[in-house]
């Protein structure tokens, strides 16, 4: 059940100012001018922290072992990372998607519907790093501060998610084995391959 509604994607911007040109007075236009919570920067910045570190990590992994090794080290480091940054923040965090690789990185229903726009407003043209949506929703009568941020796949990401000829050497055999039911492979470069999700209650 939502309480209030605040959706924010960057690059909506372009598209609700050319709704706003065609329909001054449009809900559109008033969305666009609400002013921010400061929660939601908090969360941006959150959010944003934590990938940058695991790639710095991935990236050392590849040039040292190759991309199949790395699955090993982002199998460990990728949850242990958003642990800590939920230790250290106060956010609970983590990262979901549609085509989930880790068992429990299974989106819910608020998740799914959000990466359901995101994949739509890519797909429609929007650049996905500028993909977010914050929310204060209510769960069994306690508020909760939400807010997501999408994963766009960069070339970095291909080795380990793309389409079998992008896979790097021995990832697919790798992936079977330690993830038998991945579905996180297949993607193209630029589509949304998942997003961090951050979550804490309202005092
Ligand atoms: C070295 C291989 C490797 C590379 C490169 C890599 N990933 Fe992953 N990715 C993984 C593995 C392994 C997991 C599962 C980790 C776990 O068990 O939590 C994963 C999980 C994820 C998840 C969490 C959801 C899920 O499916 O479990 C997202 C989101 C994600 N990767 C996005 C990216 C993006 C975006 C990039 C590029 C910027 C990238 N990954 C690059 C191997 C890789």
């Amino acid at each position: 059940m939502k309480k209030s509604t605040l959706l924010l994607a960057a690059s909506l911007l372009p598209l609700l100012s050319a709704c706003n040109s065609i329909a001054p007075n449009s809900a559109a236009a008033s969305v666009a001018t609400t002013p921010e919570a400061a929660w939601v920067g908090e969360a941006r910045q959150v959010a944003g922290s934590v990938p940058p570190k695991l790639m710095a990590v991935l990236k050392t992994e590849m040039q040292q072992g190759g991309p199949a090794h790395a699955i090993g080290v982002c199998q460990v480091v990728a949850p242990n990372m958003a642990q800590a940054a939920s230790q250290a923040t106060g956010w609970q965090i983590r990262r979901v998607s549609l085509g989930n690789r880790n068992p429990k990185a299974v989106p819910d229903s608020w998740e799914r519907q959000t990466l359901e726009t995101f994949e739509r407003q890519q797909a429609a043209g929007a650049d996905a790093s500028k993909l977010e949506r914050a929310e204060v929703v209510t769960e069994n009568g306690q508020q909760v501060k939400r807010y997501m941020r999408a994963l766009p796949v960069q070339e970095a990401c291909l080795q380990c998610h793309g389409t079998a000829d992008k896979l790097g050497p021995g990832v697919a055999a790798r992936l079977s084995e330690r993830y038998p039911h991945d579905k996180g492979t297949g993607y193209l470069l630029g589509q949304v391959r998942g997003a961090m999700t951050l979550r804490q209650n309202v005092q």
